[in-house]
């Protein structure tokens, strides 16, 4: 049976980078199929870091013009803006009436981010960010919330708040369940190759934008770190550069590890990289060009998100009305 798929995602930077890619939208992409999905570009939570307005617009559009590139097809899945579809924020205010202020104080990317910037800076969409969130999937009804294993604490506030809601006001919201990507995907900075692929990464040099263009990629996979040795081998451990490199080009060839391996037995680390720079280059060309096409139309490119929002909110609103019923309050 189809089931109901909610993800979101915030457009904080221009690009998407690989690890984006293949730890959590290559995923978006494959779960559309026989479900029925919902992609959210959570632009209101973006809204609880630094606000710099012109980047803000630029980055939604790019967010979503990637995300039409790399395969989220707007006929099979609803794609949409969270600040066009006003009910987010009206059952994120339910959602922080039903929250405990113990509860929400215990979520471990508030106490991250906040103690980034300093206690004093935080500001209140923060602390409230993750009551928001649930709001996002809460409306939907969702069955599952496809998400990275840094947002499984988002996703069990989630639960609670809405077995809480049921359990006092009546049956509103189905309980969903998160759906942790595999972490099997875990792409690493190319040049510190034990930190994570991650554009709070401190070098641009280490992370691959999809929107970077061929050459500028194809340049930073030829001086990707690799480890001492002259092996392609994949060893973690030893070779965490070189294992990065093959985890690469096996996810976007479809090669086994171990075929690869032995495709390059007795060459060198050059060899290898050239390769890795050709499998990724003629990957994310396509996706660069279309994205980049998408968006010199920008009010077609709107359009498609305003209808994605009508869907959205036709499902959406119901679920309002329920909660609304429900609590008491007169329709
Ligand atoms: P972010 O907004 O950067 O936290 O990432 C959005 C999504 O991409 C999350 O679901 C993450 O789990 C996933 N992601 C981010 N960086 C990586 C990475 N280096 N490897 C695999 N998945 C990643
Ligand atoms: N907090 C998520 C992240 O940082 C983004 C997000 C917002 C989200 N609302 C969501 C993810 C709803 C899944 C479902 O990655």
């Amino acid at each position: 049976m189809a089931k109901r798929i909610l993800s979101g995602i915030q457009p904080t930077s221009d690009s998407f980078h690989l690890g984006n890619y293949l730890g959590a939208l290559k995923q978006w992409v494959e779960l559309q199929e026989g479900n029925d999905a919902f992609y959210c570009i959570v632009d209101l939570h973006a809204l609880t870091g630094e606000i710099d307005p012109a980047l803000l617009r630029k980055r939604i559009l790019s967010s979503a013009a990637q995300l039409i590139a790399l395969g989220i097809s707007p006929e099979k899945s609803t794609l949409f803006v969270q600040s066009h579809v006003a009910e987010h924020n009206q059952l994120g205010w339910i959602m922080e009436c039903i929250a405990g202020f113990g509860e929400a104080n215990r979520m471990t990317q508030f106490k991250d981010k906040s103690a980034k910037g300093g206690a004093d800076s935080a500001r209140v969409g923060l602390f409230t960010y993750p009551m928001l969130q649930a709001a996002d999937i809460l409306l939907y009804q969702a069955h599952y919330v496809p998400v990275g294993e840094d947002q499984r604490q988002h996703i069990e506030l989630t639960r609670d708040l809405a077995t809480r809601f049921n359990t006092r006001f009546g049956e509103t919201f189905r309980i969903p369940e998160g759906y942790i990507l595999k972490s099997g995907a875990k792409i690493y900075d190319l040049q510190e190759p034990t930190n994570k692929m991650s554009k709070s990464s401190g070098s641009a040099a280490g992370v691959l934008e999809i929107m970077d263009t061929p050459e500028a990629n194809a340049k930073k996979i030829k001086s990707a770190t690799t480890d001492a040795g002259r092996e392609v081998k994949f060893d973690e451990k030893e070779k965490p550069g070189i294992s990065n490199l093959l985890t690469i080009h096996s996810a976007l060839s479809g090669k086994k590890i171990s075929d690869l391996e032995n495709e390059f037995a007795g060459k060198g680390y050059g060899d290898f990289k050239g390769a890795v720079a050709e499998v990724v280059v003629d990957y994310l060309k396509p996706i660069r060009t279309r994205a980049l096409e998408l968006l010199e139309d920008e009010s077609h490119l709107v359009q498609i998100l305003h209808a994605g929002a009508d869907k959205a909110r036709t499902v959406a609103s119901a679920t309002v009305a329920e909660s609304y019923k429900n609590l008491g309050l007169v329709l």
